[in-house]
């Protein structure tokens, strides 16, 4: 499991992230291990406490996420990415801190990996579930994600329902469609999505 942002730093003073909490990748995490998974969560800065029973990893930066994804890759059966990457870091870090000189500063920004695209694209790759938030059209937007990165699950919410509160409101997209769940606080609501992910491993299996 991945959760939290990322930090993308631009000197040793600043950098860029985004206000995800870590609250819905934890929450997982958890219900993950209540469910008996053995659980690796590789989490960005956040304040979460790491739930019991699972092995935390502490990352900064997506390229940092990336690399500890991939090196404890081997063996794991489902890969659920919850953590809100930053799609972009700035090109070079300075090593010192940036003084203050003229009226504008321009920093230039490259794009991270994709850590769920690169993970899904494997040939052995596990079960995939990823998520998106969007601020309108959630439907589209979801199945184009699950599409586009060939993902078994997506799960879709709505920014305004998810970031940062202590509730959310999901819907599962899947081969067979849309399932909404029941609004619920987000340890309810990722214990909703570990069954279904466990449904539709089972029916992999017997199919
Ligand atoms: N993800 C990832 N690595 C990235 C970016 C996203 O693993 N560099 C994962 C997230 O953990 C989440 C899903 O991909 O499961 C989000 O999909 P994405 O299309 O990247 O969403 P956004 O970054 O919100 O894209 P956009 O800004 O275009 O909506």
């Amino acid at each position: 499991v991945t959760a939290g942002p990322t930090y993308e730093a631009i000197d040793p003073v600043r950098g860029i992230t985004n206000s995800s909490s870590g609250k819905m990748g934890f929450a997982l995490a958890r219900a993950c291990a209540e469910a008996g998974a053995e659980v690796t969560l590789v989490a960005g800065p956040t304040a979460q406490q790491t739930p019991a029973g699972v092995a935390r990893i502490d990352v900064t930066s997506a390229l940092q996420m990336r690399d500890a994804v991939f090196s404890h890759l081997a063996g794991q059966h489902i890969f659920i990415a919850v953590a809100a990457v930053a799609d972009y870091r700035p090109e070079a870090v300075a090593g010192q801190k940036i003084k203050k000189k003229d009226a504008e500063l321009t920093i230039r920004l490259v794009s991270n990996p994709d850590i769920l695209a690169e993970v899904a694209a494997k040939k052995d790759a596990p079960f995939c579930v990823g998520f998106a938030a969007e601020s309108h059209d959630l439907a589209n937007y979801a199945e184009a994600k699950r599409r586009a990165k060939k993902l078994s699950l997506v799960v879709g919410n709505l920014v305004q329902d998810g970031l940062g509160g202590d509730d959310n409101r999901v819907t599962l997209f899947d081969d067979a469609g849309a399932h909404p769940l029941p609004p619920a606080d987000k340890l309810q609501v990722a214990r909703g999505i570990v069954a279904h992910i466990a449904a539709l491993m089972k029916s992999h299996r017997s199919s």
